[in-house]
């Protein structure tokens, strides 16, 4: 009995060993100490066992029970060990690697100096008006004191979009365009707060007085050029109140350009026409790069005795082409016709209150291009991501 029992425990013991996985382990639980394994078996077979010897034989059997036990657990834990070891090697992550990092977008200069233009505005009271981009020729133009045969129609070079009336079978031309400037909103917004109260989509019925800015897209049939584009970006402002006067325009762009351009800016209005301002002008500032001197110093390599070195010379400065100044922008005092036009005042009532406003419109690339240095307003629409990550 001793034998057999030694046997079936080194057998096992060898199977334990030699096992890889935990299934077989299992398997040679089952087989041996299992409901039908063989030292169950043996202590089944108990009644044949002479009755002294008994007590001995359960005390091996249990014994080599115990030491099985022990054996498989341990086998058990090698195998479990064996299993996280391989799967560390597989699948290791070195998390002191440095990352891969995510590409960052970047603000376009337009937006940029959009938001720095609301920025200074929106510092002084004013709110932020957006218009839509295709527009009545009435609020692009007639309003605007531009009627149907006006040159500047010509100049401004529309977009005429066609208008389809099935039911009559009709179409007509003239009456829709693409806006040629955001001034469109001027007659919107005076439209909606004077005596007419004639309200439009995103224009609700408002009071008096009136102070905003409206940014957005404007379109002109141009021949694209470093200085060009038949869609291009303005924006508009209007002010309208009692006693607002030329001296309030001239304050209001004078600090606009302080703080835009740098606060050693000077500003300067030169006369000029706009049909729905009078008086008009063209506002001018200081040039960024000369500071109005129209010369900059700058490294040139030129030959001295003829060797070449590095020295700084006196040039014409190319950002104002020598001038001291930049245009920047057209403004005015909004004209009495349109202010009547558009119900603002009303000229037939001795008793109407009489409201007096200015305006004006900034090319939102020309101060882009020229507060970042960009030569070519070509660079704002191609969208190179080389060209934006410079921002
Ligand atoms: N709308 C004009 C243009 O596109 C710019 C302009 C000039 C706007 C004078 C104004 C203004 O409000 O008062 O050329």
């Amino acid at each position: 009995m001793k034998e057999m029992l030694e046997k079936i425990r080194e057998q096992a013991e060898r199977q334990i060993e030699a096992a890889t996985s935990p299934e077989t382990l299992d398997e040679i639980r089952v087989s041996v100490l299992g409901k039908k394994g063989e030292l169950t078996q043996i202590l089944k077979g108990m009644k044949d066992v002479a009755p002294e010897d008994r007590p001995k034989v359960g005390q091996m059997v249990n014994s080599v029970r115990d030491v099985l036990e022990e054996a498989l657990a341990e086998q058990k834990k090698i195998l479990k060990s064996a299993v996280i070891e391989k799967k560390m090697q597989n699948e290791w992550l070195d998390v002191t690697r440095p990352g891969t990092r995510a590409m960052r977008g970047h603000k376009h200069p337009n937006q940029i100096a959009l938001e720095d233009l609301e920025r200074v505005f929106i510092g002084m009271g004013y709110e932020v008006v957006e218009g839509p981009e295709i527009e009545y020729d009435r609020m692009n133009f007639k309003l605007l004191n531009i009627p149907e045969d006006h040159p500047a129609k010509d100049e401004q070079d529309t977009f005429y979009i066609q208008r389809h009336d099935e039911s009559k079978g009709e179409t007509t031309e003239d009456d829709i365009v693409l806006r040629t400037q955001t001034s469109s909103v001027q007659a919107r917004v005076m439209l909606a707060a004077g005596k007419l109260k004639e309200t439009s989509k995103g224009f609700p019925e408002r009071n008096l007085p009136i102070k905003l800015i409206s940014p957005g897209r404007v379109f002109r049939s141009d021949e694209v050029d470093a200085t060009h584009s038949p869609s291009f970006h303005q924006v508009e402002g209007l002010v309208i109140g009692e006693n607002v006067t030329m001296a309030d325009l001239k304050g209001t762009l004078d600090q606009f350009a302080k703080e835009f351009f740098g606060p050693d800016t000077k500003t300067k209005l030169r006369p000029h026409h706009f049909p729905f301002t009078e008086p008009s002008a063209e506002v001018d500032v200081t040039c960024f790069k000369c500071h109005g001197t129209g010369r900059v110093k700058k490294m040139e390599e030129v030959k001295e005795g003829g060797k070449l070195v590095r020295r700084e010379v006196d040039c014409a400065c190319t950002a104002c082409k020598s001038s001291g100044w930049i245009e920047i922008l057209g403004c005015g005092m909004v004209h009495p016709d349109v202010l009547e036009m558009c119900g603002i005042n009303d000229s037939s009532d001795p008793d109407a209150p009489v409201y007096t406003g200015f305006a004006f419109g900034i090319g939102l690339e020309r101060v882009a291009l020229l507060k970042y240095e960009i030569a070519d307003m070509r660079l704002l629409y191609e969208n190179d991501i080389r060209f934006l990550e410079q921002f």
